[in-house]
């Protein structure tokens, strides 16, 4: 069967963006068949996409997919046809420690994702999708939501009471403002605009600082916990934001280096490191067991993704350039008709 399919060609840009076809294909021993429904943008997405990692062959773009597994292949017993499912983000990586340091088996970059109706994949390159979501809703968790709670609550260990700092209104730091609430942490919020900010307060942020009025924000928010520091910092904002995140972590504190948005290197106060005791840990997503881990709290809590606007999978390249605005707050997501 063939079924409607995104490519990006080599080179990538948004021109380079066509609307073709690709064939189904029927499960083998221990993969599954699943109708797409929906993917959801990320920062990544967009480096592919727009030519920024552009891929060396005409690539399927998307590492975000959510639907309905529509047939199951022999040997696996954890999907039924009909079931609700959504993607992660490295495949091959189950559980327990790192092991993936490139995106070569990562979907929309190393390997085709999700930006089709079907995909045939092994049945453990899915997770079941959190009771009650969308697909749409869904298709928000695989990158942006298992990286927001690795940082939080794998590699930081967030207790009830500790602060959090988090930087801007994409889709990692909204899910981390969120996962932080449920902790029972303290939010400390910053957005380049105050209009966004009072929706951050609305999600449950407790401070607020818009950073493109206080160069200083790392000061603000020492002052804010007392003199003392946040316990961890979402990190998304890269060379540009890192000098004030030290600033703005207790000694001692936890930087979570997610982004890169203002570049890939930078200089890095080594002394201040050295002498706050600060640890930056880099991180690349999470395991399929982060997923499953976050999936539960999500069922248990009721948590929904915030979702800014939805453009159908034919829009995809309208939808990277609303991306590039950075107007949206939260998730932007394709939504794949059967
Ligand atoms: N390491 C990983 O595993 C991992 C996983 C996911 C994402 N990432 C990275 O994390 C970053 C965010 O990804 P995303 O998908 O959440 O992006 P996104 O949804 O496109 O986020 C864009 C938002 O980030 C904020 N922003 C931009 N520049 C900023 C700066 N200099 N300081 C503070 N905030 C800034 C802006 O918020 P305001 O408009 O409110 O100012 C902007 O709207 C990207 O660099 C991405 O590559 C890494």
């Amino acid at each position: 069967m063939t079924i409607k399919a995104i490519y990006v060609q080599p080179g990538g840009g948004f021109e380079r963006v066509t609307l073709g076809t690709c064939d189904s294909s029927t499960p083998k021993t221990g993969e599954i068949t699943v109708r797409v429904r929906a993917s959801s943008l990320n920062y990544h997405d967009y480096a592919v996409v727009s030519g920024m990692w552009a891929p060396a062959v005409p690539r399927i773009p998307m590492s975000d997919g959510a639907g309905e597994v529509i047939a199951v292949g022999e040997g696996v017993n954890e999907f039924a046809i009909g079931d609700h499912v959504v993607s992660t983000f490295l495949p091959g990586w189950l559980e327990g420690e790192p092991e993936v340091d490139d995106m070569g088996t990562v979907p929309g970059d190393g390997i085709d994702g999700f930006a089709r109706q079907q995909v045939t994949m092994p049945a453990t390159a899915f997770t079941r999708a959190p009771k009650g979501y969308s697909h749409a809703e869904a298709a928000t968790l695989t990158c942006a939501g298992v990286t927001a709670w690795r940082a939080l609550m794998v590699d930081g260990a967030l207790k009830p009471g500790e602060t959090v700092l988090v930087q801007g209104t994409g889709g990692v730091s909204v899910f981390a403002l969120q996962f932080a609430k449920i902790a029972g942490a303290t939010v400390i919020a910053t957005s380049s605009s105050d209009e966004k900010l009072a929706r951050l307060e609305t999600l449950g942020a407790d401070h607020l600082i818009n950073y493109r009025k206080h160069d200083n924000w790392g000061d603000l928010v020492r002052g804010l916990t007392a003199g003392r520091g946040v316990d961890h910092v979402i990190e998304v904002g890269g060379p540009a934001t890192l000098a004030q995140s030290m600033v703005a972590a207790r000694i001692g504190g936890h930087i979570a280096v997610v982004g890169i948005l203002s570049g890939t290197t930078g200089t890095l106060p080594l002394l201040s490191m050295l002498t706050r005791q600060l640890r930056l840990q880099g991180l690349v997503v999470g395991s399929r067991r982060h997923q499953i881990e976050m999936i539960r709290a999500i069922d248990a809590t009721g948590l929904r993704p915030i979702i800014d606007r939805h453009f159908p999978l034919e829009e995809i390249v309208d939808a990277f350039r609303y991306q590039e605005t950075n107007r949206h707050f939260g998730k932007i997501c394709l939504d794949i008709e059967p």
